[in-house]
């Protein structure tokens, strides 16, 4: 297992050679962005004795060409993604710190009203105002690009915030969405409440019945949005046939890859124009910042660049540090999560409490093969349904010791909900149904404690739920 995530990394890191050699962590300083590109031009041999001299040059001409040896170097010489993912980061100041420095500023300096000019006209590539860019935000960014294989991404607030953004840059009033059935409860929310009242109407496919989307299609349809798998009932949707249906009809895609991550699977590559995600989950992976991503094709991002730029929600440079830092284990704790998850998976099944398990790499899922050709691997979340439904449920989760029982996922720590009486409590009976949520359906995020742990946990409480 451990191998098919690091070959997946390789390939996608000769995907993003070009971009990657050529990628810019914003600096004001247009010395060292001249340098850079000259640089970017020779060949690999060659860079490293051109990067030497620009070190010894530094010697002489101070911490500004220290700078741009450690921060250009590190990322051109990388091969691996994972590699990029602990390296890549703003120049260091003065000071030569080794993590980033977190850019907790409202504003940046100009040195002169010319060039305080120029920025505002967008004639010199400059940082002006955090809610229109901020050096961790950038450095946050670039890594999220290199992970989805993105030409460009914008980061906000939250998830929400990126599903919302999105919408509302691309959407006028008179447009349709086609969105799959199982989409997010506050998705939901978007399409029922909020976008109807700008004139934005959608229409909910249905994931285990793709045939009859084209006739869901309107002339007016613009934008498709879908989540594969979905929350919390698992299921997916082919993304590379989606990817052509949505090409073929100028109709742009937006993918929510919470559940998955771009490291276990990336829809860009399978023809989606923009992934968002709730960094809040895996991206972050211990619970601590809410924030949020979309990522795709530039000329989309800078629609929606656009717009947040104006209306606002941006993310906070101490949430983008806190966030970047985390991917630098990204890789690694998505091995572990899918290695538990996979144990915990098999108990489940063995259970005489258990009556279904879902998960996306067993081969009882509905849509295995499916799952092993878009996913690497099965991903962190396990479902179950308990024999006895709601009321044994809900024993279930007061019989639990170490586990946490919160609506959050992607934690550490496991995390365990009933989405029955919580998270879909305001949907009606029928409408969970529709989408897989049975009243004893019960969603594990499986954490990175030892499985051995988590198991005995799960044990206890499955003995607990049993009546008197
Ligand atoms: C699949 C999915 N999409 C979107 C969101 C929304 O993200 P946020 O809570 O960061 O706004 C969530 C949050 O739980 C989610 O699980």
């Amino acid at each position: 297992m451990e191998k098919k995530v690091s070959r997946k990394l390789e390939i996608r890191n000769t995907r993003l050679e070009i971009r990657d050699t050529g990628s810019e962590i914003r600096d004001t300083r247009s010395e060292i962005r001249d340098t850079r590109s000259e640089i970017r031009d020779v060949k690999p041999s060659f860079v490293f004795r051109i990067s030497n001299l620009v070190f010894l040059i530094s010697d002489v001409c101070g911490l500004m060409s220290i700078a741009l040896y450690n921060g250009r170097l590190m990322e051109q010489d990388a091969e691996h993604l994972d590699t990029k993912m602990v390296r890549t980061r703003v120049s260091p100041s003065g000071h030569r710190e080794h993590a980033s420095s977190i850019y907790m500023t409202s504003s940046f300096m100009f040195d002169n009203a010319e060039q305080a000019r120029a920025a505002f006209a967008r004639e010199i590539d400059s940082y002006i105002y955090t809610r229109y860019a901020n050096p961790n935000v950038s450095e946050f960014v670039e890594k999220m690009c290199l992970l989805e294989g993105a030409e460009a991404g914008v980061a906000v607030a939250s998830g929400m915030s990126a599903v919302f953004s999105a919408m509302a840059a691309l959407l006028n009033s008179g447009d349709h969405i086609l969105a799959a059935r199982s989409v997010f409860g506050s998705t939901h929310q978007l399409l029922t409440n909020v976008f109807p009242r700008w004139g934005i109407s959608h229409t909910y496919g249905d994931l285990h019945n793709t045939a009859a989307w084209e006739e869901l299609v309107q002339p007016n349809t613009r934008l498709c949005v879908v989540e594969s798998p979905s929350n919390p009932a698992l299921d997916l949707i082919d993304l590379a046939w989606l990817g052509r249906f949505c090409r073929q009809r100028e109709i742009i895609l937006l993918v929510d890859n919470v559940f998955a991550t771009p490291i276990l699977q990336t829809p860009l590559h399978l023809g989606a124009h923009l992934v968002m995600h709730s960094v809040t989950k895996f991206v972050d992976g211990q619970g601590r910042g809410i924030g949020g991503i979309l990522v795709g094709e530039k000329h989309l991002i800078d629609e929606v660049a656009n717009f947040t730029r104006h209306t606002g929600p941006s993310l906070s440079p101490f949430n983008a540090w806190m966030f970047s830092k985390s991917l630098e284990t990204l890789p690694l704790r998505i091995e572990r999560h899918c290695d538990n998850a996979e144990r915990v998976a098999e108990f489940l099944f063995d259970h005489p409490q258990v009556k279904t398990v879902k998960y996306p790499h067993h081969p009882s899922h509905p849509q295995y093969e499916l799952a092993k050709k878009q996913m690497c691997r099965g991903g962190a979340l396990v479902t179950f349904e308990i024999t006895g439904g709601l009321d044994q449920g809900r024993r279930f989760l007061d019989s639990m010791k170490m586990m946490s029982l919160t609506p959050n996922l992607g934690d550490s720590r496991t995390t365990v909900t009933h989405p029955a009486s919580t998270t879909h409590s305001s949907l009606s009976e029928e409408a969970r149904h529709a989408v897989g949520i049975t009243p004893g359906l019960i969603r594990i995020s499986v954490g990175l404690e030892h499985v051995d742990d988590i198991i005995a946990d799960l044990k206890h409480a499955l003995e607990g739920s049993i009546e008197g």
